[in-house]
């Protein structure tokens, strides 16, 4: 039986084999305010959100962009510039369209990147972290519903998501590049409005480092799919109550993004040099 999920991505991808000279073989999410901090090489491909049948345009400041597609450090690239979150609105499979187009499409390489408040007390504003590990507080997981055999099986395993072999990669990519990243776990939440410091308080008992609104259903997808996972994140706040006397703002996300997009998208290349 063809879903019709299926029908609307295959007709999706069409627009990616038609217009790619070449097959990408890694993804790369570039979230709140990274996308704009991150230099594109002036060749390549570009395809905005607009020219992709059934793609869901994303709302929020800050989410404004497409797809770029070329060559990175030797490798064919698909970038994702923005993205979609479940707080717009939209449903969990507008929410993992790119990232199952990316399935469809054979990538097997996935690096996904975004903004996070930080929990843990030993991070700093403007930090790097990669990402060990997700606890989903969304609750919903975008694989409910009928399983979509072609990506994978109906009950994923999710005990590797996060790639042991691409987090060595990209300490070993910090550490030429002097850059200092930290590691810690995910947790997803819903959103828009940023946590009570109550809630951050049981986020850090349940074993979160930061926490942000994305990342989360897009993983899962990944997972299922069988890809390799790397997750990037940038702590661009404190997370609510951390400091007592600060407040939370999309301004200071946004801020703090564009302060350490040079250091992330230096990462980011030398990841992409050693895959
Ligand atoms: N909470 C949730 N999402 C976020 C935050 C935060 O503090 N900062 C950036 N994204």
């Amino acid at each position: 039986m063809n879903d019709v999920r299926m029908e609307k991505l295959e007709k999706a991808a069409a627009v990616f084999t038609e217009r790619l000279p070449k097959p990408p073989t890694v993804a790369l999410v570039l979230g709140s305010g990274l996308a704009d901090a991150f230099g594109l090489p002036e060749d390549g491909t570009r395809i905005p959100w607009t020219e992709i049948p059934g793609f869901p345009l994303p709302t929020v400041l800050g989410h404004s962009g497409g797809f770029w597609a070329g060559e990175i450090g030797g490798k064919q690239v698909l970038i994702q510039r923005g993205r979609t979150h479940y707080y717009e609105g939209y449903s969990m499979d507008e929410v993992v369209f790119a990232t199952r187009l990316f399935a469809l499409l054979g990538i097997e390489r996935l690096i996904m990147t975004n903004a996070t408040g930080a929990i843990n007390y030993d991070y700093s504003t403007g930090d790097l972290v990669l990402i060990s590990d997700h606890i989903n507080m969304l609750g919903v997981n975008p694989l409910r519903g009928s399983n979509l055999d072609r990506f994978g099986p109906r009950f994923p395993d999710m005990s590797a998501t996060y790639s042991p072999r691409l987090r060595a990669l990209a300490k070993d990519a910090a550490k030429a590049e002097k850059i200092t990243l930290k590691e810690g776990v995910y947790v997803a939440a819903l959103g828009p409005s940023y946590e009570t410091p109550a809630e951050i308080r049981a986020f850090r008992s349940m074993g979160a480092d930061l926490v942000g609104m994305s990342t989360v259903p897009e993983v899962i997808v990944a997972a299922h799919a069988g890809m390799e996972v790397l997750g990037i994140s940038c702590a661009t706040n404190l997370a609510a109550g951390v400091d007592p006397d600060a407040s939370l703002s999309h301004a200071e996300v946004i801020e703090t993004t564009e302060r350490v997009g040079e250091r992330m998208q230096r990462l980011l290349h030398a990841v992409i040099d050693r895959l």
